[in-house]
């Protein structure tokens, strides 16, 4: 599988998968990477909506731009619309695999943090309910998340 299209998907598509989805296209484009990237949520209750301001604060504070984000929700066109989708966390992940129609679209879905090797912990921790102090701690995971899937898609693409 080459992967040169990547979706990362949370819950609301507000937090995790806009965070990663920014750390990912800065860190690709340092790394000389052609691969595309953006982020969906599998629910759809904050789509039109901007990130969340928490997030937007802390990803500022790292030199990540989250301020043109737009959430949406996920669909079943993303399975053709990208080759690998990453879901942040098992809830996510099994939202995902509900909408995919094939055992090859199942395939091309997995765990973010597990998929790079940068696991433990597994799930991504969503900071939504949580203080300051967990959204910098997500910038902190997104970044070590990162760092592997550009590692490992420098070898898958090769
Ligand atoms: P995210 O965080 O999935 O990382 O964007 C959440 C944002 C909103 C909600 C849940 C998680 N919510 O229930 O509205």
């Amino acid at each position: 599988m080459i992967a040169r299209r990547v979706l990362f998907v949370c819950l609301g598509n507000i937090c995790r998968s806009p965070l990663a989805e920014a750390v990912a296209r800065k860190r690709l484009a340092d790394a000389g990477l052609d691969v595309t990237v953006a982020s969906c949520g599998t629910g759809g209750w904050h789509a039109g909506e901007g990130a969340d301001p928490r997030m937007v604060a802390a990803a500022r504070a790292a030199g990540h731009d989250l301020s043109k984000h737009r959430a949406r929700q996920l669909r079943e066109r993303d399975f053709a619309d990208y080759d690998l989708l990453l879901a942040m966390d098992r809830d996510n992940l099994r939202g995902l695999r509900q909408l995919a129609g094939t055992p090859e679209q199942v395939e091309r879905t997995a765990l973010f943090l597990e998929w790079t090797g940068m696991a433990p912990p597994a799930d991504f921790p969503d900071p939504w309910h949580g203080d300051a102090a967990g959204f910098t701690a997500a910038v902190k995971l997104a970044e070590r998340g990162v760092a592997g899937l550009v590692e490992r898609l420098r070898n898958l693409n090769r």
